[in-house]
C-alpha cells in the first residue's frame, strides 16, 4: 500500500470512529439533550428538538458520505482494476458518489424529519429552480462535456495532449466532471474546463503510440549531403529513447540562403520524454558534426580570395593528374600530356542511386571514377542488370565516344561517386601524339562489347571484330 493510501485509510478510519462515536452519543443522550436544550430556549421545545434532529441527521449524512466513499473504493478501485486492469476514471466515480450520496442523504433525510415532503419542497419552488439552473450552467455544462469526452475517449490518463488557445502541451493526469488536469513539460498543472476543451482542436499523442518529432538543423554547402545524412541517421538513431523500431529519417528540408536545410524525424518509445529527447538529440547531432568534420552553417558572405582559389585550384589539379596517371589506358603518357589531360577535364559529383549514363543518349566524353564506385548496369527483360561495377581509377563512357554510337548501358553512382569528365576534343589530342592508345582502348572496347553480348545475347556486338572497331575508331577521330 503506498503511503498517500495509507494516510487515507488512517483519516478516513478516525472520522468513522468520530461520526459512530458522535452519533451513539446522540442516541444514547437523546431525551437529556432535548430537555438540556428546552431548558436553555426557554420553552422553544419545537426549536430545541429540530436543532437536535439536525445533528442526527449531520451525523448519518457524515457516516452515509463515508460509506459511499467507501463502496466507490471497493467497486472502482478494486473490482474494476481486477477486471479491466485500470481503474475506473475519475468522472464515472464522481457520478457514482454524487448519485449514490443523494439517496442515501434522502433515505435519512426522510427518517429523522418524516413530516417533511421533500418531493413538494423541490416541485413547488419554481425560484428556487431557475436559481439552481442559472448557477449550476457553467457546470452541468462541464458536467456533460466530461460525459462526451468519457464516452469518445479522444485520449486517455498518460496521453501527451496539446489543447486550448495557449496551446498547453502535457501529460494528462486526471478528467474530472469538470476539468482535464494535464501535467505541463514544466511541472505545472494546467485545468481546462471540459465545455471549453470540448470546442478547441486537441493534438493527441496516445501514449501506446510511435510518436514522431521532427528536429531541424542545417549544414555548409561545401559539406556533402550524402555525408551529413548518413551520419546524422546513425548517431540518432542510437540515442536513448529513440524507438528501434522504425529508424530515423533525415531529409533535405530547403536550400537556405546560409546552408543546406535538414530535417530529422525519428520516432520515441515514450512520448511524454520527448523534450528530454529531442534536447539529447541535438546533443548527438553536435558531436555527430565534430567528428565527421562537418560545419554547421551560420549566416554567411562568400569572400572569394584569389591566392587561395589559385592554390586550391593547383592541389585539385595535381590530384586529378595523378588520378589519371593511375589509370591504365593513360600509362603511356607523358606527365606533360597527363597534366594537359587534367586540365581540361571537369569533375562532377553524383550522389548515391543518380544516373551518370543513360542508356541510348548520344555521348561526346568518356569519364574516370576519382571518387566513389559506380555499376553499369543493362536492361534486360524489363530489369536492371549489373554487368560490372566500377571503381577509383576506372573508366567509362568511352564506348560512345570513340565509335560515335549511342551509350550501350546505364551508368549508376553506388554511393556519392565523383568523376572526372574527358571530353572528345582532349582525347583526340592524347590520340595524335600516342597512336598506340587507339589499339589498346579498342582492345577493352571489344572486351567490353563482348561483355555485354554474352549477357544480351546481342548478335550484332558479337560479329562486331577488334580490327574493325580501330579503323572505325581511327575514321570518328579523323586519324591517319
Ligand atoms: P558507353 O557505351 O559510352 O556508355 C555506357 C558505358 O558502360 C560504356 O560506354 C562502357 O564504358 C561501360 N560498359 C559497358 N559494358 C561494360 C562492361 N561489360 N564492363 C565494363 N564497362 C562496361
Amino acid at each position: 500500500m503506498r503511503r498517500d493510501q495509507k494516510n487515507k485509510l488512517i483519516i478516513f478510519s478516525v472520522a468513522t470512529a468520530l461520526a459512530l462515536l458522535g452519533l451513539a452519543l446522540v442516541v444514547r443522550f437523546d431525551l437529556q439533550l432535548r430537555a438540556l436544550l428546552r431548558a436553555q430556549m426557554g420553552g422553544l421545545a419545537a426549536q430545541a428538538d429540530t436543532i437536535v434532529d439536525v445533528v442526527r441527521l449531520a451525523l448519518l449524512g457524515i457516516l452515509a458520505y463515508l460509506l459511499v466513499r467507501a463502496l466507490n473504493s471497493l467497486i472502482f478501485g478494486l473490482v474494476f482494476r481486477l477486471r479491466r486492469g485500470y481503474e475506473a476514471p475519475s468522472l464515472v466515480r464522481n457520478i457514482f458518489t454524487i448519485a449514490a450520496f443523494t439517496v442515501f442523504f434522502l433515505l435519512i433525510f426522510s427518517i429523522v424529519f418524516p413530516t417533511v415532503n421533500l418531493g413538494a419542497l423541490f416541485t413547488t419552488s419554481a425560484i428556487f429552480g431557475v436559481i439552481l439552473g442559472l448557477a449550476l450552467q457553467d457546470t452541468l455544462g462541464n458536467f456533460f462535456a466530461g460525459i462526451s469526452l468519457q464516452a469518445d475517449r479522444p485520449f486517455q490518463v498518460g496521453d501527451v495532449i496539446t489543447v486550448g488557445a495557449q496551446r498547453h502541451t502535457g501529460v494528462v493526469e486526471e478528467i474530472t466532471w469538470r476539468a482535464i488536469k494535464i501535467r505541463t513539460f514544466t511541472n505545472h498543472v494546467v485545468l481546462i474546463n471540459n465545455s471549453s476543451a470540448a470546442k478547441e482542436p486537441i493534438e493527441v499523442c496516445p501514449r501506446n503510440n510511435l510518436n514522431a518529432r521532427l528536429i531541424n538543423f542545417n549544414a555548409l554547402y561545401t559539406d556533402s549531403p550524402a555525408k551529413a545524412i548518413h551520419v546524422i541517421r546513425e548517431a540518432v538513431r542510437e540515442a536513448d529513447n529513440v524507438s528501434k523500431k522504425i529508424p530515423p529519417i533525415v531529409r533535405i528540408r530547403n536550400l537556405g540562403d546560409n546552408g543546406v536545410d535538414y530535417e530529422v524525424k525519428y520516432w520515441l518509445d515514450d512520448y511524454a520524454k520527448y523534450s528530454d529527447t529531442d534536447a539529447l538529440v541535438r546533443q548527438r547531432i553536435w558531436y555527430a558534426f565534430r567528428r565527421a568534420g562537418l560545419n554547421f552553417a551560420y549566416p554567411t558572405r562568400t569572400l572569394h580570395l584569389e591566392r587561395g582559389r589559385v592554390a586550391e585550384a593547383d592541389a585539385k589539379g595535381s590530384a586529378i593528374s595523378e588520378r589519371l596517371a593511375a589509370v591504365d589506358i593513360f600509362a603511356p603518357l607523358s606527365a606533360d600530356e597527363t597534366a594537359m589531360l587534367a586540365k581540361s577535364a571537369v569533375s562532377h559529383v553524383f550522389a548515391p542511386s543518380e544516373l551518370v549514363i543513360r542508356a541510348g543518349d548520344p555521348g561526346s566524353s568518356m569519364f574516370v571514377v576519382h571518387n566513389g564506385r559506380v555499376s553499369v548496369q543493362i536492361t534486360e527483360n524489363g530489369r536492371a542488370r549489373t554487368v560490372a561495377t566500377l571503381n577509383e581509377g576506372d573508366f567509362f563512357g568511352e564506348m560512345a565516344l570513340f565509335t560515335g554510337e549511342p551509350r550501350t548501358a546505364n551508368v549508376v553512382a553506388l554511393e556519392e561517386t565523383e568523376v572526372l569528365e574527358i571530353k572528345h576534343e582532349a582525347m583526340k589530342r592524347v590520340f595524335e601524339t600516342n597512336p598506340d592508345l587507339v589499339e589498346s582502348l579498342s582492345h577493352i572496347i571489344a572486351e567490353r562489347r563482348e561483355g555485354l553480348a554474352a549477357r544480351t545475347d546481342d548478335s550484332d556486338a558479337q560479329r562486331d571484330h577488334r580490327a574493325g572497331l580501330l579503323t572505325a575508331i581511327k575514321r570518328f577521330f579523323k586519324l591517319k
